[in-house]
């Protein structure tokens, strides 16, 4: 069997501004939102069946085809995508070496996973633990999210036996260990290098069935390697999150009301597109990504809530799909900026939406 997957990079994305909408309304979606309607980033990829009439096969393309149209429904990351499209038809074409008795690289899947806060590291880690299992690579396809207070203990032993709990819990999954460059921060005496040494001793004892994946800021993560030497070989897979742009935040929101069957009205989009101008202007690279703008969007429908029960109008679904300005201008002002002006220490005056 082969899968053949064609990506189309000059993937067309439509903002919610230019939508060919009526200037004069107020909103600009339709009221019943279609789910299978959802913005993709690249559509026009073709899966192509050859062979194999073998009972499951169809089956296993169904499930491939499923997991890319969740990693296509991702916003931007066109790299990251056509990284895991290799991975894939890489894996593939080797099994099938296999199989003609020709010489063939073992499938190792361990990844390091590099991107600030907010960038899309564990979804993605999430679907391609899917993925590897719908491959038939790993049995059971779930992600353990740990980070290292979940591997290092506090007396001797104790970090061993806590680190093989996890890896145990990850067996036929995925194991995702977050500011992973924190394990090697403590020097020599530091356990959290015994739980490096455990995972490594894991990756080797459980190679068939379980997918390891360190995840940190760039800078750090580069740095961890450098200091540890051993670890990079083990790694073949080194993938890159960028910041998502303005216009890609905008999307994710998009995407993210869309999910819940909200919906901003015009003046809404331009108040959250200024608040985002301003957090990318004083945030530059910790500004939180796409988690910020999750923030943003399940303060917004708080704010309506709240706004929607004080008000005397009676509640119809256009009311109900309705986020306006004032929900988006609360929600970044009480909790984003505030947010901000903490870690940045300088003050803000907040102001009640007018
Ligand atoms: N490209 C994207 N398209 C749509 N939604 C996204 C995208 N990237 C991230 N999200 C959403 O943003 C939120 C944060 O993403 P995620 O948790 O994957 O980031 P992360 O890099 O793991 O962050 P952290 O380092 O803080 O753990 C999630 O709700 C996720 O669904
Ligand atoms: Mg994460």
């Amino acid at each position: 069997m082969v899968i053949k997957i064609s990506l189309n990079s000059e993937s067309k994305i439509n903002y919610p501004f230019e939508k060919k909408s009526d200037p004069t309304k107020k909103t600009p979606c339709k009221i019943d939102v279609d789910k299978k309607n959802l913005p993709a980033v690249a559509k026009k990829r073709d899966l192509v069946k050859e062979s194999g009439k073998e009972s499951g096969e169809e089956e296993k393309i169904d499930g491939i085809k499923a997991v890319f149209d969740e990693i296509e429904e991702l916003i931007g990351l066109g790299e990251v995508k056509t990284m895991i499209y290799e991975v894939q038809a890489f894996t593939e074409i080797q099994k099938i070496r296999k199989e003609e008795n020709m010489l063939y690289e073992p499938t190792v899947l361990h990844a390091i996973f590099k991107g600030n806060p907010g960038s899309g590291k564990t979804t993605v880690a999430r679907l391609m633990a899917k993925l590897y299992k719908e491959m038939g690579v790993l049995s059971k396809g779930h992600l353990v999210e740990v980070e290292r207070a979940d591997l290092v203990g506090e007396y001797i032993g104790h970090t061993a036996q806590k680190t093989k709990e996890n890896i145990k819990k990850a067996l036929g999954g995925v194991l995702f260990v977050d500011e992973a460059y924190s394990l090697s921060r403590g020097g020599e005496k530091d356990f959290g290098r015994e739980a490096i040494d455990v995972l490594v001793k894991g990756m080797e004892d459980y190679k068939n069935d379980f997918v390891l994946i360190l995840a940190g800021y760039n800078k750090e993560m580069n740095q961890f390697l450098r200091s540890n030497p051993g670890l990079n070989s083990r790694f073949p897979l080194h993938i890159d999150f960028p910041d998502y742009t303005q216009k890609e935040l905008i999307l994710i929101a998009d995407y993210m009301y869309k999910a819940r069957e909200y919906c901003p009205t015009l003046p809404a989009w331009r108040e959250l597109e200024k608040s985002i101008m301003r957090i990318l202007a004083e945030q530059s690279n910790k500004h939180g990504n796409a988690r910020t703008i999750r923030n943003i969007v399940e303060a917004s429908m708080r704010e309506q809530a709240v706004r929607l029960m004080k008000s005397q109008r009676h509640l119809d679904r256009t009311i109900l799909y309705e986020i306006d300005e004032t929900d988006i201008y609360n929600a970044v002002h009480k909790r984003v900026f505030r947010t901000i002006q903490k870690s940045n220490s300088e003050v803000v005056p907040i102001k009640q939406y007018q």
